[in-house]
């Protein structure tokens, strides 16, 4: 398969990029192309002419996406419309990337593909805009919803954790969120197999299981073997510019559906490549 990833420079798309080993792939990020010229991305997909493209360029930042919110809107929607529309020319499938925060996090039972988005803030806002441009940009999509990313090559949670740890014996964890820890490592073959399919529609895709961001800390510290102890907090005390759902747990209605190992595997396999890049 003559693959497309964009985004490829970030924390999943680099990932992509590796589990592609056996494609054709080019790896694309702001530097080859700039998605949000529409002119642009055309003239580069052509070039390319890819048989499917994993999307993984995203305007990520949940936080400065509330004041910046047209900044975002311009990557996570409009340069979303640009490459399915361009990968549509070329008769590309577009495998798109999104994300739990297109729910308000007010459920108890795991989200599905069917549930109605209701995003709590821009960042929300601007995936769901992308997941609609998408959709009418080509019939040939398949829109992935994962949550709580965690890899090596970007700014994560767990990450964050670790270097907390390093000079403090303590961390306040929120106890009042919920979700799926997600590896990219066991993510990116998935994306990279939808990808070879004629699967359509929307697709969850998150961890096995669930946890709390302080069971997440726990664990990390844990398997880590640092001494440092994740203490309960809640988000009223720990409060950040954009809010948090408080139930992020995806699951899936669809057959075949995308199915990825327990979180607590992933965990262990990002522990690992740590390791393995120190
Ligand atoms: N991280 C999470 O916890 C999480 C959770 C759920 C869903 N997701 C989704 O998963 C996907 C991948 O996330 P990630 O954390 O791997 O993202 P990331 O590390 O921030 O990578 C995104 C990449 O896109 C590039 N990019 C930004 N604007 C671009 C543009 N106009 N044209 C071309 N490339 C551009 C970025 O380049 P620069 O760095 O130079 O800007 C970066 O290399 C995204 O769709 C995200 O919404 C992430």
């Amino acid at each position: 398969m003559r693959l497309l990833v964009t985004g490829a420079a970030g924390m999943l798309g680099h990932k992509v990029v590796a589990a592609a080993f056996a494609h054709e792939v080019t790896a694309a990020d702001l530097a080859q192309c700039d998605l949000t010229d529409a002119e642009a991305t055309a003239a580069y997909v052509e070039q390319v002419a890819p048989e499917a493209i994993v999307n993984c360029a995203a305007y990520t930042n949940v936080d400065a996406a509330e004041e910046h919110e047209d900044v975002a809107l311009r990557v996570n929607a409009d340069a979303a419309g640009n490459l399915a529309r361009a990968g549509a020319a070329v008769g590309a499938r577009i495998v798109h990337l999104s994300t739990d925060y297109v729910f308000d996090g007010s459920g108890s039972r795991p989200w599905v593909e069917s549930d109605r988005p209701s995003p709590l803030g821009a960042y929300g806002r601007t995936k769901l805009a992308g997941e609609r441009q998408v959709a009418v940009a080509t019939p040939n999509h398949a829109i992935v919803r994962t949550a709580w990313l965690f890899g090596v090559g970007g700014p994560n949670f767990v990450d964050t954790m670790l270097r907390l740890a390093a000079d403090r014996d303590e961390v306040a964890v929120v106890t009042d969120q919920t979700g799926c820890p997600t590896w990219t490592g066991h993510l990116a073959p998935a994306l990279v197999a939808l990808a070879g399919t004629d699967q359509v529609g929307v697709f969850h895709a998150g961890g096995d299981g669930q946890c709390t961001w302080n069971d997440l800390a726990s664990e990390t510290f844990s398997r880590a073997g640092v001494a440092c102890h994740a203490t309960p907090t809640t988000s009223a005390a720990f409060r950040r510019p954009a809010p948090r759902p408080a139930w992020s747990v995806l699951g899936t209605e669809r057959e075949p559906g995308i199915h990825l190992p327990p979180w607590p595997e992933g965990l262990q396999g990002h522990l690992d490549d740590l390791k393995e890049s120190a």
